[in-house]
């Protein structure tokens, strides 16, 4: 079906401005990460995916803070400041000038619903359209504790009875407000400006503004939409929650583009993880901010990786712990209790036990002996080790920084590098061995001479 429709113009207003008293928190709950990203990012990406034309940003507390994070290179975010905390509606109305500019669509949704995605957003809109005044999203709550409970009649929604304000048999209705509401934008303002404060916490209730539009001839209706994206986080246990809600639908996402997990709901992701096809990742696993695995790759069970490149073939783990600027080539492998920082491990290398290698550089196919140590720090600067390629270093040697291995060099296993080593040389970095023939015997047989005498002399 052709759309003959001119594209109508949309602004979103997104209220951030609370106190988030019931976080406990030193910090505005919309900082709070998800997925290790802040929260209100999640909800600027909502809107950027649904095509929305501008962002009017409302703020209070951490104002500064909740502006930067709520940058995003793909739609227009300009910010506005509630004075006081006088409620959702008050909120809405800091942004009036951006609202009096004109659009034929406003929205209005909050900071604190991070797993919002564009389907609600458009369907509120679609209904817009359809010749309605204000659309709410709303969900069938599990504990609809809360939340404000919508009331529908007839197919219209009548009201929007706040929690503290419901009655009994109010408060049994699980269809909740999930904070999402589209209004008319030619009257938006009009009608916000009706929004009283008379209720038990003496706030200005955006939600009100159904049964304003209503005594005005306007029409309401609610739509539906999946709990799972309108779960707002008042509280630490709503963050883990969340949480928990965003790591599952990033976890089926990877699965479906064809990453295995044999126990996914151990598996904890980012919002940037990027994970190739045919990547397997075993049970227990952290994806910090900044991970690409490539294709093929396999992250063994308990490692923890975090700004790390993990490139075709290769292998990871178990017990890995891969730092900002790993860099592993096609078919390396770095395996139990080893952590690399800033460096790359050329193709095909081996860094398979009990290592630290820090600001290094290793060639293809080298292979890094068990206990190897790069000692890249003085106290004060950090050195680069640059191993060769086809190089062997023995176990338990430490490579102090700056030093350079070169291509086929051997390190002698306990040597303490200090000095570079050319091309196929070996080094020897450790004191030389002597055998005294016969002195363990004589060692032994002394022992227990005197152990004897004792022994006598007590008796
Ligand atoms: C609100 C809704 C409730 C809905 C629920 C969905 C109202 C009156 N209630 O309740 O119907 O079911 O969300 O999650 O709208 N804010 C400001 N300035 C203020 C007050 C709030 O910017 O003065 C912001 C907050 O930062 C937050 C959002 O508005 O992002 C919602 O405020 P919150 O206090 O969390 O409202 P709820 O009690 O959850
Ligand atoms: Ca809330």
């Amino acid at each position: 079906m052709q759309n003959t429709e001119t594209k109508r113009s949309c602004l979103a207003v997104i209220l951030a401005a609370g106190e988030s008293t019931r976080m406990k928190s030193s910090m505005s709950k919309v900082l709070h990460p998800i997925g290790n990203k802040p929260m209100i990012a999640h909800v600027v990406d909502a809107l950027a995916t649904a095509g929305i034309d501008d962002v009017a940003l409302v703020l209070g507390r951490d104002a500064e803070k909740v502006a930067t994070a709520a940058k995003n290179p793909s739609i227009n975010v300009s910010t506005y400041i509630q004075k006081e905390r006088l409620g959702t509606a008050n909120a809405a109305l800091a942004a009036r000038e951006a609202i009096a500019s004109g659009y034929d669509d406003v929205l209005v949704i909050f900071g604190d619903t991070p797993l919002i995605t564009d389907g609600p957003l458009n369907a509120a809109r679609e209904k817009l359209r359809a010749g309605n005044d204000v659309v709410v999203i709303g969900f069938m709550a599990q504990d609809p504790s809360g939340y404000g409970r919508l009331i529908v009649e007839n197919g219209e929604l009548v009201a929007i009875r706040e929690h503290k304000d419901a009655t009994e048999a109010e408060r049994a209705i699980a269809y909740c407000n999930g904070g999402l509401m589209a209004i008319n934008g030619r009257r938006a303002l009009e009608w916000l400006d009706k929004i009283g404060n008379d209720n038990v916490k003496g706030e200005y209730y955006l939600t009100d503004l159904v049964e304003i539009v209503r005594s005005e001839g306007g029409k309401a209706i609610a739509v539906e939409a999946p709990e799972e994206e309108l779960t707002g986080c008042n509280t630490r246990a709503e963050l883990a929650f969340i949480e928990r809600l965003w790591q599952e639908r990033k976890r089926l996402e990877l699965m479906l583009d064809g990453v295995s997990m044999i126990a996914p709901e151990t598996v904890f992701l980012s919002f940037d993880t990027q994970i190739g096809r045919d990547v397997t990742i075993e049970p227990n696993v952290v994806f910090g901010p900044g991970v690409i695995v490539e294709s093929g790759a396999v992250v063994h069970a308990f490692s923890h990786l975090e700004g790390a490149i993990v490139r075709s073939g290769a292998s990871v783990g178990p017990y890995a712990r891969l730092r900002p600027g790993a860099d592993l080539g096609a078919g390396s492998k770095v395996g139990n209790f080893c952590e690399v920082k800033q460096a790359s491990i050329g193709e095909g290398a081996k860094v398979n036990h009990l290592t630290y290698i820090g600001d290094a550089f290793i060639g293809a196919r080298s292979n890094i002996g068990a206990g190897t140590i790069t000692c890249n720090y003085d106290g004060i600067n950090k050195h680069i080790t640059r191993i060769g390629e086809d190089a062997f270093i023995g176990s338990n040697s430490a490579l102090v920084a700056p030093v350079e291995i070169g291509n086929g060099a051997y390190v002698a296993s306990g040597s303490v590098v200090t000095v570079n080593v050319p091309d196929d040389a070996v080094a020897f970095g450790r004191a030389r061995q002597e055998n005294k023939e016969g002195r363990a015997r004589l060692i032994r047989e002394r022992s227990l001479a005197i152990k004897a005498a004792k022994k006598k002399a007590a008796e």
